[in-house]
């Protein structure tokens, strides 16, 4: 098979990693790819907001299988114009992909459906938006409609703050929020491989959301992450696939939009159950650093069968793997780009390139988030132990980490 992979992240490297380990693949490419995929796929200097480019490139390859990384390209439309070209393509539709684009889609059929998620109200109006963060008092969180890369969102623990977020929110043109009640718990995802109404739950991870050690500071794309979590037990899981995922899945064939791709919860274990905080309608970058590699199963046989909406079982290794992010100092409000990096070929670890780039020969940053350090072991304690080690042997001075990973799930 000839296999493309779109996007450039971290996220996409494990993809195309996964897929490079399937012996149904002769051919792997990646558009555009990164440092990092350039050692184990072909790079296309495609960018993956150019639809045509991509539909060109796949047409004239005769590309058997595209799996797309990014929200941005799907919300774009990327597989309605695939598919339109008969091309096979794992992903949702423009209007399915609404499910996470669209804060207030989501929210919509949650509540048709009965999918416990935080109680919500969307607003167009500052005024109004602020008289009811008054009445309903904090912690409250507010959310900007639309893709945020995972900062549009305030976690406000008192009025000031939240009324601060909305001053920012309602500053854009456009301006629209969601304001929702604050869930307490603990924190997880589950993504599950969806066509239709077939889906199939993988491995849990917990992501780390907050810039620095300790959850404080700024919400970020995410920080590290690990996999599996103890804390969520299989009756947790079955639990959220009967009451979430797979309502989700249902009610949008349901409703006209059926989803096909990686479905991704954005969960909370709260005293009263599990509740939804949000859908996105990919993988999740960095969760899939951490769970790909610990599949068994070919990943890119898994994604065959799900699409031809068999239900398969997926093969895991009992092992813990655990991710660390570095970012580029100033992350997530400023980034510097061009700081080289060394001494990524010591480290006994799998490195997956997030926002690097090949300048002058040298390996440099190029984003916010540079790289995530992946180790496995047989415990949570051993991979961080692990991790952090092989850490310390990267050389580049402008990169920053928390020191945290994995702590709050420790005894
Ligand atoms: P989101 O972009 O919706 O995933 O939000 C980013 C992060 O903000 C989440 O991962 C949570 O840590 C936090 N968050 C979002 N919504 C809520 C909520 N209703 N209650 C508590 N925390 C939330
Ligand atoms: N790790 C969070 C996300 O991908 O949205």
């Amino acid at each position: 098979m000839k296999v493309l992979v779109i996007g450039k992240g971290g996220r996409e490297h494990a993809i195309a990693h996964a897929a490079s380990k399937s012996p149904l693949v002769d051919q792997l490419y990646a558009a555009p790819g990164n440092p990092g995929t350039a050692q184990i796929a072909e790079n296309v200097a495609i960018s993956d907001s150019d639809v045509e480019g991509l539909l060109r490139f796949a047409k004239e390859k005769a590309i058997d299988l595209t799996i797309v990384g990014p929200e941005h390209t799907l919300a774009l439309g990327v597989v309605d114009a695939f598919e339109k070209e008969g091309l096979k393509i794992f992903g949702p539709t423009k209007a399915a992909a609404q499910v996470e684009s669209s804060k207030e889609f989501a929210k919509k059929i949650m509540m048709k459906y009965g999918i416990p998620t935080a109680a919500y109200q969307s607003f167009e109006n500052k005024e109004e938006a602020i008289a009811y963060v008054k009445e309903q008092g904090a912690p409250i969180v507010v959310k900007e409609d639309g893709l945020k890369a995972g900062k549009g969102v305030t976690v406000a623990q008192s009025v000031e703050e939240a009324t601060e977020a909305l001053e920012i929110a309602f500053a854009q043109e456009g301006g629209k929020v969601v304001i929702e009640e604050c869930l307490r718990g603990f924190e997880f995802s589950l993504i599950c491989f969806v066509c239709n109404e077939t889906v199939i739950p993988m491995e849990i991870a917990q992501d780390h959301k907050c810039a620095y050690d300790g959850d404080q500071g700024p919400n970020t794309g995410g920080m590290g992450v690990y996999s599996p979590v103890r804390r969520i037990t299989p009756e947790i899981i079955e639990e959220t696939m009967k009451t979430i995922m797979r309502p989700m899945a249902h009610a949008m064939v349901q409703e006209g939009v059926p989803f096909t791709g990686f479905l991704y919860g954005g969960l909370m274990l709260t005293e009263n159950g599990v509740k939804t905080i949000e859908f996105n309608a990919r993988f999740g970058d960095p969760e899939a650093e951490v769970i790909l590699p610990r599949l068994k199963s070919d990943f890119v046989d898994v994604i065959q069968q799900v699409m031809a909406q068999q239900e398969c079982k997926l093969d895991w290794s009992d092992d813990v793997t655990l991710g660390v992010v570095l970012a580029s100092a100033g992350y997530p409000a400023s980034s510097t780009k061009g700081a080289v990096i060394k001494g990524l070929d010591a480290l006994d670890a799998q490195v997956y390139h997030m926002g690097t780039a090949m300048k002058d020969g040298e390996l440099v940053t190029d984003g916010g988030r540079v790289l995530i350090v992946v180790t496995q072991a047989k415990t949570l304690e051993e991979a961080y132990a692990k991790t952090y080690a092989e850490i310390k042997k990267i050389d580049c001075d402008c990169l920053f980490y928390r020191n945290d990973i994995g702590k709050k799930d420790m005894n």
